[in-house]
């Protein structure tokens, strides 16, 4: 299964390829970069079938705490020593930690070189990996150092899948459930009534890139429509601040914030409460947290305008309105943000 990501500048278009890992076929040098887990779980895999002159591993810390400059350093470090030049490509071969770093270390090296992303994480299969955003984190938050650089392919192999976690697996889910929730209602539905067994497994991946890539074709550098895919976001940014990102995977915290987000929509009279419910009861359904204790409402609020999302004073809520549909308000009042986060006292 194949599927055409095609963007205005025409060279930059690519192919995202589902279990087709044997197409892999690069020339000149080629560096993996991955972590010790998931070398040890499906390297072998991968070495197996990649066909290129000349290979180099290029093992990093796993975990997003080591997501940061050092760590791209040490990439480009090594880099250096096997002499990479513009021929050279780099994969990326782990979840969306590995794939941000490495698209940009990509980026930058010698002002560009390629690169390929095989994720092994459904959220890095359904969401990461697509769209050409890469970056690190610093200091000052998530995600604050980057660039827009797109991959050459991308590879999604649902057997990689099999080794992920309940959670991690759980946290890729709610990503694809966005995606559902803000654009496409048949996937909603569908996803309501399916088990996850490998057939309907490899049909989420595929469904959740399609639309990934309609919206990133229309939208590469988020100057709008894409932005409909922070919908859970805003408030997900303030749970893992506020838990130091200790408590909750990402798509956790994105689960948590959808329902924050109807809830929002239930009170501005966009959404019904059946509908709410609804969407509720499917993301628990695939064992996602829809819950959280906000201690103070008020300090809640103010973390909101941390978020470099937020921009003059104004907070972007991507509400979904029904089913399929979301808009972004930048309007909502603070007496009813207020309101529905007392609702999570
Ligand atoms: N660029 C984008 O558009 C975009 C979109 C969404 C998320 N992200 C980023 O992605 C990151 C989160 O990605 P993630 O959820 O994949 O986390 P992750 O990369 O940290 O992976 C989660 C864990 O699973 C392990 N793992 C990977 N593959 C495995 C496998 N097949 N079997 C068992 N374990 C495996 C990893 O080593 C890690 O310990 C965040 O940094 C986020 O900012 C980027
Ligand atoms: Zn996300």
């Amino acid at each position: 299964m194949q599927i055409n990501l095609n963007l205005k500048e025409k060279v930059s278009s690519y192919k995202i390829y589902i279990n087709e890992l044997e197409r892999l076929e690069l020339k000149g040098k080629v560096g993996i970069v991955t972590n010790a887990k998931v070398a040890g779980l499906h390297l072998e895999k991968l070495l197996s079938v990649l066909k290129c002159d000349e290979k180099f591993i290029i093992s990093v810390p796993d975990g997003e705490k080591y997501k940061n400059l050092e760590t791209v350093e040490q990439i480009l470090e090594q880099l250096f020593v096997s002499k990479f030049d513009r021929s050279s490509t780099l994969i990326a071969f782990g979840g969306g930690v590995i794939s941000d770093m490495t698209g940009f270390a990509a980026s930058i090296y010698e002002r560009g070189i390629n690169f390929i992303n095989i994720p092994t994480t459904l959220l890095a299969q359904v969401d990461a990996s697509v769209g050409g955003k890469t970056g690190v984190n610093n200091k000052f938050g998530k995600n604050l150092i980057g660039s827009f650089c797109q991959p050459k392919a991308v590879f999604c192999e649902i057997n990689f899948l099999k080794t992920l976690p309940k959670r991690e697996f759980a946290a890729g889910i709610a990503e694809a459930l966005k995606m559902a929730i803000t654009f496409d209602k048949e996937m909603f539905d569908w996803l309501k009534s399916i088990n996850l067994d490998d057939e309907n497994l490899a049909k989420l991946v595929e469904k959740s890139i399609n639309l990934k890539a309609k919206v990133v074709e229309q939208d590469e550098k988020e100057k709008g429509l894409r932005a409909i895919l922070n919908y859970g976001h805003t408030f997900a940014h303030v749970i893992e601040n506020e838990t130091n990102y200790k408590e909750f995977l990402h798509g956790e915290a994105v689960a948590i914030g959808m329902n924050m987000a109807n809830r929002l929509s239930v009170r501005l009279g966009l959404m019904s409460e059946a509908q709410a419910e609804g969407i509720k009861q499917v993301l628990v359904k695939f064992g996602l947290p829809v819950s959280y204790k906000i201690e103070n409402e008020y300090a809640f609020y103010e973390a909101f305008f941390m978020d470099k999302k937020t921009k003059d004073d104004k907070i972007n809520f991507i509400i979904a309105d029904k089913i399929g549909s979301a808009i972004i308000k930048n309007d909502v009042k603070k007496e009813d943000v207020l309101k529905i986060l007392r609702e999570f006292k």
